[in-house]
C-alpha cells in the first residue's frame, strides 16, 4: 500500500459571497422537480400556523371573558363547543361558567393533538423529510451517473472513498437548503426587523443602538466567514482521506494480513482518523470564538439599553410613539414598559445569532456542496455524440495515425505512433517494460482518446463509432485475470451474451484449457473459489484467454495473458488462435522471442513512437536494430539462466 495523496483538487478554492450565492442558485435544478411538494408543504405549514395562532385567540377570548368575567359566549362558539343556545344569550352562571371550563380545556387538548402534534409536529415534519431525501436523491444519482461516464483519467487519479464521501456525505447538504437557506433566514430576519420596529417605537435611540452594534458584529462575521470556509474546506478533505483510508484498507485486507502489515494499516486509520478529528475541532473552535466575541458586543449592548431605560424609567419620560404604544399600554416609561422592551431587545439579540449561526452552517453547505458539484462538474473524455455510428463490418484494418497521449498531458507516454494491421494477421507489440503498450490497447479500447492524431476501423475514427459498439466487437485478455467465484463455465462465458455449451467448450480447446477443466471434479461445473484461488496461475490465464475467445470478436487484444504459460503451452494457444482466427486482427503483447518471432508483423515501442516496424527476419536484418539487440539481450539473459 503506498502513501496515498490527497484528492483532487488540492487548493482550497476562493469562496467569496458570489461562489456561495452561486452554488446555492446551482441546487435549483434538484429543487425544481420537487416544486410542488415544498408549495404544498409549505402552505399546510402555514395554514396550520395560523389555525393555531387564530384559535389561541378565541381561547384566550373564553377564557378571559367568558370563564373568568362570565361574559356570554358568542353564537358560534356556543354552536361549536355543543352549548345550547342560553349560554350565548345572558350572563353565565357559575356552574356554566364551570362547564365551559371543563369543556375549553377538553377541546384544547383534543385541538392541540390534532393541530399541533398531528399536522404541525408529526405530518409536515415527515414531509418535509421525504421531500428533502427526494431532493438528495436527485443529487446523487446525478453524480454517480456522472462518475460512471468520467474517463478512467479520473479514476485513475483520485482515491476511491473521496468520490464514495462528496456521493454520500457532500450532496447530502442539499436537503436542508430550504430550511436553512431560505425559511429559517427569512423567518429570524423578519423576527430581527419586527424587534427593531418595536423598539423604535419605545425609543430610537434604542434602535440606534442596536443597528450601531450590529456593525462590529457583521464585520467580525465577515471576517471569520473565509476562515470558516476554509476550515470546513479542510475538515471535509479530511474526512474524505479518512474514508478512502477505510476503503483501502477493507479492499487490501488480504495483502496486510499476508505481509503482518496490521500494525501500519492501524496507525495510518489512526492518524488519518486523528487528522479528520482535529479539523472538525478546529472548525468548532473557531465558530465557538466567534460566538464568544460577539457574546461580548451583545453583552454591552445589553447593559448600555438597560442603563438608558433604568434612566428613562426614573424619570418617567414618554415613551418615543406613545401614541401608537397606547394601545398596549406604555405610554410612559415604568417596569411594564422596562420589562416589554428588554424583552424586545433580547429576541433582536437571539434571532440575531441564529442567523449568524445558519450563516456559518450555510458556509460548510456551501463548502460541501461546491465538493459535490465538483464530482457533476467533471467531463468525461470519452463520451457518444448524436452522429456516432455504428462499428463498420467486416473490419478489415485498424490504423493507428501519428496518436499522442498522456495520462498527464504534460507528460507524454505514447508520442507518435503510426501502425496498421489488417485482418488476419497478428501484430505483435514489443518495448521495454512501461513503454505503453498496454497504453496503446486502452486507446484501441477508447478508454481514453488520443491527444494527437487518430485511430481508425476502416479508414472510420474510433470517436465517430459508438462506444458500446466498437467494445462489443473487441476482446481482450489481461496479465491480470479476474475470474469469479462461480462455476468454470460461467467465467469462461462471463462476458459474452448467449453463448452454448458447445461454443464454451471450443474456446476452451483454443485456450489449451479444455483438457485440465476436463480433469476437474466437476469438470466445466466446478465451481471456483474466491478470485479462482482453486486453480494454478496458467490455468487462470487460459481461462481469460477462452472468456476472450468466446466472445467471438473481429478484434482480440492479448495483453501478457500468456506470460505465466509455459513456452510450449504458449506455442501451442497461439497456433489454435491462428487457426481460429483466420479473418481476425490480434494483437499480442508478450515477452517471449519464440512467440513473438511467429507474428505477421513486429512493431518495437521506444521513447513513445514505433522504432521499427516489420516481421521478425526483416527487423533482424537491421543492423544495430533495435528489435535486434533485444532479441541479442534475452537470448543473452535466457542463456544465462540455462546455465
Ligand atoms: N492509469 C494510469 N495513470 C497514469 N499513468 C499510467 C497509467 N497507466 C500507466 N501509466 C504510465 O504510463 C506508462 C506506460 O504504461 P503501460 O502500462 O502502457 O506500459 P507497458 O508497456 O504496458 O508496460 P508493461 O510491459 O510493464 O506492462 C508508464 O510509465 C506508466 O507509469
Ligand atoms: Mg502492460
Amino acid at each position: 500500500m503506498s502513501q496515498t495523496e490527497p484528492a483532487a483538487p488540492v487548493m482550497p478554492p476562493r469562496f467569496n459571497f458570489m461562489t456561495v450565492v452561486r452554488i446555492f442558485l446551482r441546487t435549483w435544478p434538484h429543487l425544481k422537480p420537487q416544486w410542488k411538494h415544498i408549495a404544498a408543504w409549505f402552505s399546510l405549514q402555514f395554514l396550520s400556523g395560523v389555525v393555531v395562532s387564530l384559535l389561541a385567540v378565541i381561547v384566550l377570548d373564553v377564557f378571559n371573558n367568558k370563564v373568568l368575567l362570565g361574559a356570554p359566549l358568542e353564537p358560534i362558539q356556543a354552536t361549536l363547543m355543543l352549548f345550547d343556545a342560553s349560554y350565548a344569550t345572558d350572563e353565565l352562571t357559575d356552574l356554566q361558567r364551570q362547564e365551559v371550563r371543563n369543556r375549553l380545556i377538553v377541546y384544547t387538548i383534543i385541538g392541540y393533538f390534532l393541530l399541533v402534534v398531528l399536522i404541525q409536529r408529526m405530518v409536515t415534519t415527515y414531509y418535509e423529510m421525504w421531500i428533502a431525501q427526494q431532493i438528495n436523491q436527485s443529487l446523487r444519482v446525478k453524480m454517480i451517473e456522472n462518475a460512471e461516464h468520467l474517463s478512467l483519467r479520473y479514476h485513475s487519479h483520485a482515491r476511491t472513498g473521496d468520490a464514495i464521501y462528496r456521493v454520500y456525505q457532500d450532496s447530502a447538504m442539499i436537503s436542508s437548503i430550504i430550511d436553512t437557506v431560505i425559511l429559517d433566514p427569512i423567518n429570524m430576519i423578519w423576527s430581527c426587523g419586527l424587534a427593531f420596529f418595536i423598539l423604535w417605537l419605545f425609543d430610537p435611540a434604542l434602535g440606534i443602538l442596536v443597528v450601531t452594534a450590529s456593525v462590529p458584529v457583521i464585520a467580525l462575521v465577515m471576517w471569520f466567514t473565509p476562515r470558516l470556509q476554509r476550515r470546513s474546506w479542510i475538515a471535509r478533505n479530511t474526512n474524505s482521506d479518512l474514508t478512502s483510508r477505510i476503503q483501502e484498507i477493507s479492499a487490501a485486507i488480504r495483502i496486510i494480513k499476508a505481509n503482518q502489515a496490521e500494525d501500519t494499516a492501524i496507525d495510518r486509520f489512526n492518524e488519518d482518523s486523528h487528522t479528520a478529528l482535529d479539523n472538525a475541532f478546529w472548525l468548532r473552535v473557531e465558530i465557538i470564538i466567534m460566538l464568544a466575541l460577539i457574546g461580548t458586543i451583545v453583552g454591552v449592548v445589553i447593559l448600555a439599553s438597560d442603563f438608558m431605560m433604568a434612566d428613562w424609567t426614573i424619570d418617567g419620560q414618554k415613551t418615543a410613539f406613545g401614541a401608537s404604544l397606547a394601545i398596549v399600554g406604555f405610554t410612559a416609561w415604568n417596569l411594564g414598559a422596562f420589562e416589554a422592551a428588554r424583552s424586545r431587545i433580547g429576541q433582536y439579540v437571539g434571532w440575531g445569532s441564529a442567523l449568524i449561526s445558519k450563516w456559518s452552517i450555510m458556509q460548510d453547505m456551501a463548502v460541501g456542496l461546491d465538493r459535490a458539484f465538483f464530482l457533476l462538474d467533471l467531463k468525461a473524455d470519452v463520451t457518444d455524440t448524436s452522429e456516432s455510428a455504428p462499428l463498420p463490418t467486416p473490419v478489415r484494418q485498424i490504423t493507428f495515425e501519428g496518436v499522442r497521449f498522456g495520462y498527464d498531458p504534460e507528460r507524454p507516454v505514447l508520442k507518435d505512433i503510426s501502425l496498421t494491421a489488417g485482418a488476419g494477421t497478428v501484430t505483435a507489440i514489443v518495448g521495454q517494460t512501461g513503454s505503453g503498450k498496454s497504453t496503446m490497447m486502452s486507446l484501441l479500447l477508447r478508454l481514453f482518446d488520443p491527444d494527437e492524431g487518430n485511430i481508425t476501423v476502416n479508414d472510420v475514427d474510433l470517436r465517430d463509432i459508438r462506444i458500446a459498439d466498437l467494445r462489443q466487437n473487441v476482446s481482450i485478455a489481461l496479465q491480470q485475470n479476474v475470474l469469479f467465484a462461480t462455476s468454470v463455465g460461467d467465467n469462461i462465458a462471463y462476458a459474452a451474451e448467449n453463448v452454448d455449451d458447445e461454443a464454451i467448450r471450443e474456446a476452451a480447446r483454443v485456450a489449451c484449457a479444455d483438457e485440465f477443466i476436463q480433469a476437474l471434479p466437476l469438470g466445466y461445473d466446478t465451481e471456483l473459489g474466491e478470485r479462482g484461488s482453486r486453480l494454478s496461475a496458467g490455468q487462470r490465464q487460459r481461462i481469460t484467454i477462452a472468456r476472450a475467445i468466446v466472445r467471438n470478436t473481429p478484434i482480440l487484444i492479448l495483453d501478457e495473458p500468456t506470460a505465466s504459460l509455459d513456452a510450449e503451452t504458449e506455442q501451442a494457444v497461439l497456433r489454435n488462435l491462428a487457426d481460429w482466427g483466420q479473418e481476425r486482427i490480434i494483437f499480442l503483447i508478450t515477452h517471449r522471442l519464440s512467440t513473438i518471432r511467429n507474428a505477421d508483423q513486429i512493431a518495437f515501442l521506444k521513447d513513445g513512437a514505433i522504432s521499427e516496424i516489420g516481421n521478425h527476419d526483416a527487423l533482424m536484418a537491421i543492423p544495430d536494430g533495435n528489435y535486434r539487440q533485444y532479441v541479442e539481450a534475452e537470448t543473452i539473459a535466457a542463456e544465462v539462466q540455462d546455465v
